[in-house]
């Protein structure tokens, strides 16, 4: 794992951004993308910059079941407002979160990962070590899935909405199975409160306690975090 320790979130974006684009110009055209808000400044900084997305493809790592892609809390229109609008790609896949068929929709989205191999896989962490949602205990094999969310993380993307109880109880979610399969990966945290979860990441045994030590595994990962997400890395 390569670690690289900026100042704060706007730098962490910068410099996310400008991995894109030098994966770009290497020949990737199939990004993985999350959600959340650890990678708006990255969203920021590739909105400004000049990299074309439009013969490039889109696939996010997860949606939550039950809202509509026009539901502002959907993670559908998340993307659209934080980086499509300004940089449409060729097609941007998600999980359909009101597809009306669990099984049906969990295999569409395995195809489409099938189809099309991620080149560049950008992922936030959870502060119990989620990545996408798989969460503590999610086996490393799985695919795409439908999963119950854990109360820490329904308490942590409650800030997202109006009361707590709105926050959806389940979502698709990217299996860690399929995120190893990418090229490559781009971790970014920022702030204290994803201090612990690094340090069991990075230092941690290789355990699906933590799902994100999964990555100690993978040949090609640049770990982006700021000074308060490092401080239990020494
Ligand atoms: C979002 C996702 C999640 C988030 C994680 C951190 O698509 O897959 O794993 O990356 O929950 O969320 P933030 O960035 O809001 O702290």
């Amino acid at each position: 794992m390569k670690i690289i320790i900026v100042k704060n979130s706007a730098a962490g974006g910068k410099k996310a951004s400008e991995l894109f684009k030098q994966a770009y110009n290497d020949g990737a055209r199939v990004f993985g993308l999350a959600t959340g808000s650890t990678p708006i400044t990255t969203y920021e900084c590739l909105v400004k910059s000049d990299i074309d997305f439009s013969d490039c493809i889109s696939i996010n790592l997860d949606e939550y079941v039950g809202l509509k892609s026009t539901d502002p809390q959907s993670y559908r229109y998340y993307m659209e407002k934080n980086l499509f609008i300004a940089k449409p790609f060729k097609k941007s896949f998600l999980p359909k979160g009101d597809a009306l068929d669990a099984v049906e929709e969990v295999q569409r989205y395995d195809k489409v990962i099938e189809d099309n191999p991620i080149d560049l896989q950008l992922l936030g962490i959870g502060r119990n070590g989620h990545i996408g949602f798989n969460e503590p205990g999610s086996s490393f094999k799985l695919k795409t899935h439908k999963v119950a969310l854990t109360d820490s993380t329904i308490e942590a993307n409650a800030r997202f909405f109006e009361n707590e109880q709105d926050v959806p109880k389940f979502a698709y979610s990217m299996g860690i199975g399929s995120i190893m399969k990418s090229k490559s990966i781009i971790l970014e945290a920022f702030g204290e409160d994803k201090a612990e979860a690094i340090a069991k990441m990075v230092k941690g045994p290789l355990s699906e306690a933590c799902p994100a030590s999964v990555l100690q595994e993978h040949d090609n990962v640049t770990v982006i975090i700021d000074e308060a997400a490092a401080i239990k890395l020494s």
